[in-house]
C-alpha cells in the first residue's frame, strides 16, 4: 500500500469509529503523503465542518498565504488537526477528546513521516512538546522522535494581536530554511530520549 491508500485506510477506519467522541464532519486532514512539512492545528470551525477541509476559514486563509509565501504549493504540504471534528460552539477541545483523537495523530504521523512539524497553537504544541509554553517556544526548533518541531502560533491567535502576528510572519520566513536543513539537523541533533518518550523541551532545543 502506498502512503495515500494507507492514509485513506486510517480516515475510512476513524470514519467506522464509534467510540470517538464529537458528531461533527470528519476533518481528516490533506495535502501531499510525501511532504517535508506538517502543519497541526487544533480542530475544525465551523467553515471547515462546512467544506470537509481543514483551515480554509478565516485563519486558514492566513496560513495558507503565508505556506505560498514561503515559496511553496498549498499542496506540497500536508494540513490537519489533533481532533478531526469540530466542537460544538467552536469552544477548545477538551483533553478527553484530544486524547480519544491521538492514536489517530499519531497514526498519520506515521505514515506520513515528515521532516518537519509545525504545532499551530499550544493544544496541538503540547501533544509534542508537553512542558513548552507557546509565548516563550514558538518559532524555537525541537526535536522529537524522529521529528523537527517548530511550534507557532495559532493563525487565529495572530489574526487578533498584531504583535503575535509580527512573530507568526518571521517564523514562517523561517520554515523553508528549516525544511532544507532537516535532514541534517536531524542527524546532527541525535534525540537525547529514547522513541517515544517525552522529550524535555529545553534538553531537545536546536536553536
Ligand atoms: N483552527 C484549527 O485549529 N483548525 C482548523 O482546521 C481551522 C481552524
Amino acid at each position: 500500500m502506498n502512503k495515500k491508500e494507507e492514509l485513506e485506510k486510517l480516515k475510512a477506519e476513524m470514519a467506522g469509529d464509534r467510540a470517538l467522541p464529537l458528531t461533527a464532519n470528519l476533518v481528516f486532514g490533506e495535502g501531499d503523503p510525501d511532504c517535508t512539512v506538517l502543519f497541526i492545528g487544533e480542530a475544525p470551525g465551523r467553515v471547515e465542518d462546512e467544506m470537509v477541509r481543514p483551515f480554509v476559514g478565516r485563519s486558514g486563509q492566513l496560513l495558507r498565504r503565508n505556506i505560498r509565501d514561503a515559496g511553496w504549493k498549498e499542496e506540497e504540504v500536508y494540513i490537519t488537526n489533533i481532533v478531526k471534528r469540530r466542537p460544538p460552539d467552536n469552544r477548545d477541545p477538551l483533553p478527553e477528546e484530544i486524547e480519544a483523537y491521538k492514536p489517530y495523530l499519531m497514526r498519520q504521523i506515521g505514515i506520513i513521516n515528515p521532516k518537519v512539524i509545525v504545532p499551530l497553537g499550544r493544544f496541538s504544541m503540547n501533544y509534542f512538546l508537553p512542558e513548552a509554553k507557546i509565548t516563550r517556544d514558538q518559532g524555537k526548533v525541537f526535536r522529537s522522535s524522529k521529528y523537527l518541531i517548530v511550534p507557532m502560533f495559532h493563525p487565529a491567535v495572530a489574526l487578533r494581536n498584531p504583535e503575535y502576528m509580527k512573530e507568526f510572519q518571521n517564523n514562517f520566513k523561517k520554515l523553508p530554511r528549516i525544511a532544507t536543513q532537516a535532514e541534517k539537523l536531524l542527524a546532527e541533533h541525535k534525540s537525547k530520549s529514547g522513541p517515544g518518550s517525552v522529550y524535555k523541551s529545553e534538553q531537545n532545543k536546536l536553536f
